[in-house]
C-alpha cells in the first residue's frame, strides 16, 4: 500500500511499510522486521489485528488503571467531542476543567489545592520544576536555582526531566542539560533488600545524602527535590521504610520544596489515590498523568500546595502570574475523560483494590523465585519488578527477548527495561487473571 495515498501497490504489503513512524523508546529495526501490533482493546485485553487476545500485564504503559475502553469513559469522550471540541485555557475557561481540578485536588493531601494542567508526565514534571524555581524567585529567594533528582529516577523526557532524572541512556546524547542539578543516590541495594515485598526495611539513610548536598551547595541554592515515591520505570524500586519521611524533614529544615512525581504511583497503583497518602508524607507539589484518564486521552498536570499558589497571586490583577502553559492544558476531551475516569475509580473502589490484591499479587510474583535466571523480585501495590540474569553478558538482551516471546508465545504484554521485567496490570485484574499472568511469565522465563 502507498501509505500516502492508501493505494495498493503490487508486491509492497503494508507490513513492509512501517518506516515512516519513528517509534519512541523502541528498537525500531527489530520491531519493523517483526512487529508486535495491537489493534483493539477491551477490559484486561488487547487484541492483535488478527484477533489474538493479549493479556495486558502493564496497563498499557502504566496508565490504563480502569481497564480498557470502559463504557463510561468512552461515552464521555464521545459526548464532549460533539459538544466542545476545543477551548483555550489562556484567559478563557470551560466549566468542566474547574470541576476536574477540584476533584483532583480533593484526592491530594490537605493543603494541596491547586491544579495546573499539562498533557503528559514529561510536561507535568517540567511544570513542577518551573513552578518550584519561580516560587523561590517571586518570594525574593532567586538564589535557589538548583534542582535535586535521584539516580535511577525517571521523570520523562523534557530537558528538565532528563536533567533531574538518573537514567544514563536517557541523558547521554543530549548535551549539558540543565545547569546546577545534582542527584541523590538510588535507594536500592540487592545485598540488603533482595526479594522484598513492599517497602524494604533497610535504606532510610539514603535520604540523609540530601544533608550532604545541602552542605556541599548551600541550602540557599536549592529550590526543590524531586523523587518518584516508588521508582517505576527504572525497574520498580519501592522506597525503604522511613525514607520519604526523612526527605520531607530535611526539606523542611532547609526551605526546600519536595516534589513527588506520581505519574505512575497516582490513581490507585499502590492501593491509595496517591502514594503520598500511603506514606503519610505530604509533598509541596505532586505530578500526575497516565491514570488520570486511564490512558484514554493524554492528560497530565501538577497539584500544588496552597502556599505555593498564593506566592504567585500578587501584583496588578490584569497581569499573568505564571508565564507557563500549553495550548492543550485542560483540553475538553481530556477533562471529560478525566471526570469519567474518576467516576469509575470511585464507583468501583479501584484505588483500594490494589491494596486488597497486594498480598495475592506478591505471593504470585514471589513464586517465580525458584526460576534459575531470576535474580530479584520486588513487589508493591499492583506492581512487580523481576530482575533477570543477563544473557550473553549483553545488557538488555534477555529483557527484550522475554518481552518479545511473552507477546508472541504466551499472548501477554509485559514491559522490559534493560533486564528487568515490570508488571503493572489494570487495577481491575481478577485473582484468576493474576495467576494466569504469572503462569504465562513463568513459562517464558523457564524456557529462556
Ligand atoms: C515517574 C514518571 N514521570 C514522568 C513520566 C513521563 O510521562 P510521559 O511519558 O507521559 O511524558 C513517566 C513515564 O513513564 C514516569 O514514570
Amino acid at each position: 500500500m502507498n501509505i500516502k495515498t492508501g493505494t495498493p501497490v503490487a508486491g509492497d504489503p503494508i507490513a513492509n511499510n512501517l518506516d515512516a513512524f519513528w517509534m519512541p523508546f523502541t528498537a525500531n529495526r527489530a520491531f519493523k522486521r517483526d512487529p508486535r501490533m495491537v489493534a483493539r482493546a477491551e477490559d484486561m485485553h488487547y487484541f492483535t489485528p488478527d484477533g489474538r487476545p493479549i493479556l495486558d500485564g502493564t496497563a498499557g504503559l502504566w496508565c490504563c488503571n480502569a481497564g480498557h475502553t470502559r463504557a463510561p469513559i468512552v461515552e464521555a469522550i464521545r459526548e464532549e467531542a460533539g459538544r466542545l471540541d476545543y477551548a483555550p485555557s489562556f484567559q478563557f475557561g470551560h466549566p468542566r476543567a474547574f470541576e476536574l481540578a477540584a476533584r483532583l485536588a480533593a484526592l491530594a493531601p490537605t493543603g494541596l489545592d491547586h491544579v495546573f494542567f499539562a498533557n503528559s508526565g514529561s510536561e507535568a514534571v517540567d511544570t513542577a520544576l518551573k513552578i518550584a524555581l519561580a516560587y523561590h524567585r517571586v518570594r525574593g529567594e532567586g538564589s535557589r536555582a538548583r534542582l535535586i533528582g535521584r539516580e535511577r529516577g525517571y521523570h520523562g523526557v523534557g530537558f528538565g526531566g532528563i536533567s533531574v532524572g538518573g537514567i544514563l541512556a536517557n541523558r547521554r546524547h543530549f548535551g549539558t542539560l540543565l545547569a546546577g542539578v545534582d542527584h541523590l543516590p538510588a535507594t536500592y541495594d540487592r545485598t540488603r533488600q533482595a526479594f522484598t515485598r513492599g517497602e524494604p526495611e533497610w535504606g532510610a539513610h539514603f535520604a540523609d545524602h540530601l544533608e550532604g548536598l545541602v552542605g556541599l551547595h548551600g541550602a540557599d541554592t536549592i529550590a526543590a527535590v524531586i523523587v518518584e515515591p516508588m521508582a517505576g520505570s527504572t525497574g520498580v524500586l519501592p522506597p525503604p521504610k522511613g525514607y520519604l519521611e526523612r526527605l520531607r524533614a530535611i526539606c523542611d529544615r532547609h526551605g526546600i520544596l519536595l516534589i513527588f512525581d506520581e505519574v505512575i504511583t497516582g490513581f490507585g497503583r499502590l492501593g491509595h489515590a496517591i502514594a503520598a497518602e500511603r506514606y503519610g508524607v505530604t509533598p509541596d507539589l505532586i505530578t500526575f498523568a497516565k491514570g488520570a484518564t486511564s490512558g484514554a486521552v493524554p492528560l497530565g498536570g501538577i497539584i500544588a500546595r496552597d502556599s505555593v499558589y498564593q506566592a504567585f497571586m500578587h501584583g496588578p490583577e490584569h497581569t499573568i502570574e505564571l508565564f507557563h502553559g500549553y495550548t492543550y492544558s485542560a483540553h475538553p476531551l481530556a477533562v471529560a475523560a478525566g471526570l469519567a475516569t474518576l467516576d469509575v475509580y470511585r464507583d468501583e473502589d479501584l484505588f483500594a483494590r490494589a491494596g486488597t490484591l497486594e498480598t495475592a499479587w506478591a505471593d504470585a510474583a514471589m513464586a517465580l523465585r525458584d526460576i534459575p535466571i531470576v535474580e530479584d523480585i520486588r513487589t508493591i501495590g499492583l506492581v512487580a519488578g523481576i530482575d533477570l540474569a543477563r544473557l550473553d553478558d549483553t545488557p538488555g538482551k534477555r529483557g527484550f527477548s522475554t518481552m518479545d516471546r511473552a507477546f508472541r508465545e504466551e499472548g501477554v504484554m509485559i514491559r522490559s527495561t534493560a533486564d528487568t521485567i515490570a508488571l503493572s496490570p489494570p487495577l481491575t485484574i481478577s485473582e484468576a487473571q493474576i495467576d494466569e499472568l504469572f503462569g504465562k511469565v513463568r513459562r517464558v522465563l523457564e524456557t529462556a
